[in-house]
């Protein structure tokens, strides 16, 4: 049972990443009737489980409510809209929560008010409980609201502690963006095994189960994911000659290196 006595936790957005965190609070034994979901149009699906949890859903921030966590999971283009009502719920006790790619804490705070706060970046496999999150906490946060806010990030994941800020901007490139670039690597096996002579469905069929059961045997294994390749490996094999390919002085270190550091100059550009 997670124990919320500082004060209600109050969501704040309930699509893809809210709902998958609410659901994951109920199902770790958050006590419904200790949540406040505001979300002017949430799903069927949404609604159905926010009233069976017994958790409070409204439209708009209620003006007589501290909140203990108030969990940002909007938009990032709708935070200049949607903090500034935001700003009578928080309180001496209140730790802020937000998972909005590129919105600094600085710029969280020119709203809210300086306060206790932590940016996290989780990823889209949190919707199966699977995701990885970074996280930032300022230096106003307590060590009892860091455990607490790790708890509940922990519902759709691992939860890795960054040492400042701008590493958030890494963490976005690497994991929070990183599911795509894997659906990629489907897509250009498939494709790569189509050249080779398969019907296009089967190639995608064989690139997406390998893709899969190798994140599930990389998930299960305790090796590292060079050991689990160089299991796979025989001298002078099929795989040896693939990756000759990949790990050459072109392959795919240097295309990774660019990729993601595109990705982190995009998220420091975009970061306010
Ligand atoms: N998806 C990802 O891969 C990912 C990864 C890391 C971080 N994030 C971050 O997570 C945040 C949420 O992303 P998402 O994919 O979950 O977005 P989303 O599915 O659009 O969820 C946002 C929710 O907020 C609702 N909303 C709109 N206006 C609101 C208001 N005034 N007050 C309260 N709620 C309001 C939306 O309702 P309507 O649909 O009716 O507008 C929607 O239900 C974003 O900031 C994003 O940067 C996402």
């Amino acid at each position: 049972m997670v124990s919320l006595a500082s004060g209600p936790l109050v969501l704040i957005g309930a699509g893809n990443m809210g709902g998958a965190l609410l659901s994951g609070w109920l199902k770790r034994g958050v006590p419904g009737a200790s949540i406040i979901v505001i979300d002017p149009r949430p799903s069927d699906p949404m609604t159905s489980l926010i009233a069976e949890a017994g958790a409070t859903h409204l439209t708009e921030a209620p003006q007589d409510t501290i909140a203990g966590i108030l969990f940002l999971a909007i938009k990032p283009q709708l935070m200049e809209a949607v903090l500034p009502p935001l700003k009578p719920l928080i309180g001496s006790q209140t730790v802020v929560v937000s998972i909005a790619a590129g919105k600094t804490l600085a710029g969280i705070e020119s709203y809210l008010g300086q306060t206790a706060a932590i940016r996290a970046m989780p990823n889209t496999p949190a919707m199966v409980g699977r995701g990885v999150t970074g996280a930032y906490a300022n230096e106003a946060v307590s060590e009892p609201q860091r455990a607490l806010v790790e708890t509940l990030l922990k519902v759709s994941g691992p939860v890795e502690w960054v040492a400042t800020e701008a590493d958030i901007d890494a963490v976005t490139a690497l994991s929070g963006s990183g599911p795509a670039y894997v659906f990629y690597l489907v897509e250009c096996m498939a494709e790569a095994g189509r050249k080779c002579g398969l019907p296009a469905d089967l190639a995608m069929r064989l690139a997406r189960e390998t893709v899969a059961g190798a994140g599930e045997l990389l998930h299960q294994s305790p090796d590292e994911a060079s050991r689990l390749r160089k299991n796979v490996t025989s001298p002078g094999g099929t795989t040896a000659a693939a990756l000759s390919v990949l790990m050459d002085d072109d392959g795919m270190q240097p295309l990774f290196d660019k990729a993601i550091a595109a990705a982190k100059k995009r998220a420091e550009e975009l970061a306010v």
